[in-house]
């Protein structure tokens, strides 16, 4: 399979102040890379920043990608500084938990801006940028993207909405040097669900628990090699593949995952509590 070399390539990360963001951002600086790093708050942004190999080549922009006109402000101040950009990682997501019907409308609308509107938005105005230097696109989804997860409605159709988005893409981008490709974890351990943990569902900790290096890890790979998707645990993975094609087989399998998700719940909390 042919590799893109990453050196000297332009990179907008969105959510790059924490968690799997800021590991991506450190890794492409790591390699070489200029970074955009896009969060709201400017505070963890600086700290981000001062955390790269290579400040000196790496921006922070703050932008709230609930609101439609930043992925337009993110694509000029980028063009701005750098004149390119080879690479963008849609890696930015908003969870807000609980049943359907205990959201507000606005709720749920900012969760598809955040998760599904905006990393569509910004792949359609870089992609002339991406196709004048043999670019990528990453998207970091989930596997609540490959798996009907409920609890999680919105969250779930927004992960399987940027999983069916990257996929197609791709067969649009076939020939134009550019890949699309996703990266599906299972859960990681970062403040989006340590932070919430008695408000996340059991059995999301069913699942092995990678770190956010280790998904970093995969959209490095997949920006080199263009694959298609990776996600993380495998097992996990053909798990969640095989549960949304038979419901049945769903369903008798919750009660048991949810049980095992709960021990390795608690578990964490007992070592956090006793940290
Ligand atoms: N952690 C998990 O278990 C897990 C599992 C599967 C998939 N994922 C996916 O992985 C991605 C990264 O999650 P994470 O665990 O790294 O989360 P995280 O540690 O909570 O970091 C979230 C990042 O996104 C930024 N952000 C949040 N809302 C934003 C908005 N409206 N506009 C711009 N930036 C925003 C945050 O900064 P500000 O708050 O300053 O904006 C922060 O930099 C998400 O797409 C998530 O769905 C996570």
């Amino acid at each position: 399979m042919p590799t893109r070399s990453l050196a000297d390539r332009v990179v907008i990360v969105t959510g790059a102040s924490l968690g799997v963001g800021l590991a991506c951002a450190q890794a492409f600086s790591a390699q070489g890379c200029s970074v955009v790093l896009v969060a709201r708050r400017q505070g963890p942004l600086d700290e981000a920043m001062a955390s790269l190999a290579h400040p000196e080549r790496a921006m922070t922009l703050t932008a709230d990608l609930m609101l439609h006109e930043s992925p337009g402000r993110i694509v000029d101040a980028t063009m701005d500084r750098f004149g390119r950009i080879d690479g963008l990682v849609n890696n930015a997501g908003a969870h807000f938990r609980g049943p359907v019907m205990s959201q507000s409308a606005d709720k749920l609308a900012s969760m598809v801006d955040v998760n599904l509107r905006a990393p569509i938005h910004l792949t359609r105005l870089v992609l002339d940028e991406l196709q004048r230097h043999g670019g990528f696109v990453v998207h970091v989804a989930s596997l609540a993207g490959r798996l009907p997860l409920d609890g999680a409605s919105t969250y779930s159709a927004t992960k399987f909405g940027l999983r069916a988005f990257s996929l197609a893409l791709r067969e649009e981008l076939r020939g134009t040097g550019v890949d699309s490709c996703i990266v599906s974890p299972g859960p990681v351990d970062t403040g989006f669900i340590m932070d919430d943990i008695d408000q996340v569902d059991d059995i999301v900790f069913s699942q092995k628990m990678c770190t956010a290096d280790e998904v970093a890890a995969m959209v490095l790979d997949c920006a080199r090699d263009g694959s298609a998707e990776r996600a993380w645990p495998p097992s996990g993975a053909k798990l969640a593949t095989l549960s949304y094609l038979v419901p049945s087989f769903r369903r008798w399998l919750k009660p048991m995952m949810r049980r095992k998700g709960k021990r390795a719940k608690d578990a964490l909390k007992a070592k956090r509590n006793s940290s």
